[in-house]
């Protein structure tokens, strides 16, 4: 099998690098902070053991994987080998450019390098590289030990049998991957979650329902495990103001805009279930 370097050790790194060492690849995870590669080996521990507690591992197989992962903070040391890097460092431009261009310059010519950016397309990253046909977006889900999609999207630079390579390789992991063959914000689980909690916002700002009724609608009328304002709550209201607010600055869709109400949130620090507040109460009862 070949090598996987995967960089940045952080909630999204971390899993799609014991994910693929699960499969049977051998990956090296790279971070910048030493703390984020020990933080990723506690959480290794603790979530493997808990799958030999419940019977889903066996204590060879995860021997095996462990045996298959190294982590490294030298990043040239790192990406050595590597057929295929999947980059998981901070949401800004800037870095993950930089990133690239050294990816570029450490990495033979026929290395993939993917991107699991949520809103930063490869074709941006590209232009960072003397290699655009091999720069594209692998698009995880979180948590990515559990979720089965990943978004592969490409832009006309790629060519078909680079495509097809990375479809291969996120079956090969395990996932179950979707093409998009043009780059468009938020791409196509989030542009369609944007919609619906736009519109749940909205009924709910419009004193149409409660929370509760809302979320309960949705979960019995269209069969979702989760409400979409229970789900705003958990992914963090920050995290989906900031998002939209980015989409709609660099797009001036005003379909895209955030509500009122998402605004208000943001700015009062309701921020779900991390600040205690959001469309629910989480504050601990007494
Ligand atoms: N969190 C999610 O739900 C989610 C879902 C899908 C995609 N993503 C994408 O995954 C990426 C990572 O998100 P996350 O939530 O794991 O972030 P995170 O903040 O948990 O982790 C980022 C890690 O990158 C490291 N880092 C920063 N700069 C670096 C550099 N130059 N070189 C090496 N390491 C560096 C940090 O030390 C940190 O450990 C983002 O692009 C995000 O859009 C996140």
């Amino acid at each position: 099998m070949e090598q996987v370097a995967v960089i940045g050790a952080g909630a999204m790194g971390r899993q799609i690098a014991l994910q693929c060492a699960l499969r049977g690849f051998t990956v090296v995870l790279h971070d910048s902070r030493a703390e984020s590669l020990g933080q990723a080996m506690s959480f290794y521990r603790e979530y493997l053991d808990g799958r030999i507690a419940k019977g889903k591992l066996s204590a060879g197989d995860h021997d095996a994987a462990l045996g298959r992962l190294r982590m490294d903070n030298a990043l040239a040391d790192a990406v050595k080998g590597a057929a295929i890097v999947i980059e998981a460092i901070i949401e800004q431009f800037e870095p993950k450019a930089e990133l690239f261009r050294q990816l570029d310059v450490l990495c033979p010519a026929d290395t993939l390098l993917t991107t699991n950016s949520s809103n930063i397309r490869g074709s941006r990253l590209a232009e960072a590289t003397t290699r655009p046909g091999q720069v594209l977006n692998l698009h995880f889900f979180n948590p990515a030990l559990v979720m089965e999609l990943v978004e592969v999207v490409v832009h006309p630079a790629v060519p078909e049998a680079v495509i097809a390579r990375a479809m291969d390789f996120c079956r090969r992991i395990g996932k179950t991957p979707v093409l998009m063959r043009k780059e468009v914000p938020g791409f196509i689980v989030n542009r369609i979650f944007r919609a619906l909690t736009k519109e749940a916002v909205n009924l709910l700002e419009g004193g149409y329902a409660t929370a509760e009724d809302i979320d309960l609608a949705v979960m019995k009328g269209l069969g979702h495990p989760m409400g979409p304002l229970r789900l705003l709550d958990s992914t963090g209201i920050d995290v989906s103001y900031l998002a939209r607010m980015d989409e709609y600055l660099e797009t001036g869709v005003e379909a895209a805009k955030p509500n009122d109400l998402l605004k208000q949130m943001y700015e009062s620090g309701s921020w779900g279930k991390k600040s205690g507040r959001g469309f629910y109460d989480y504050a601990p009862k007494d």
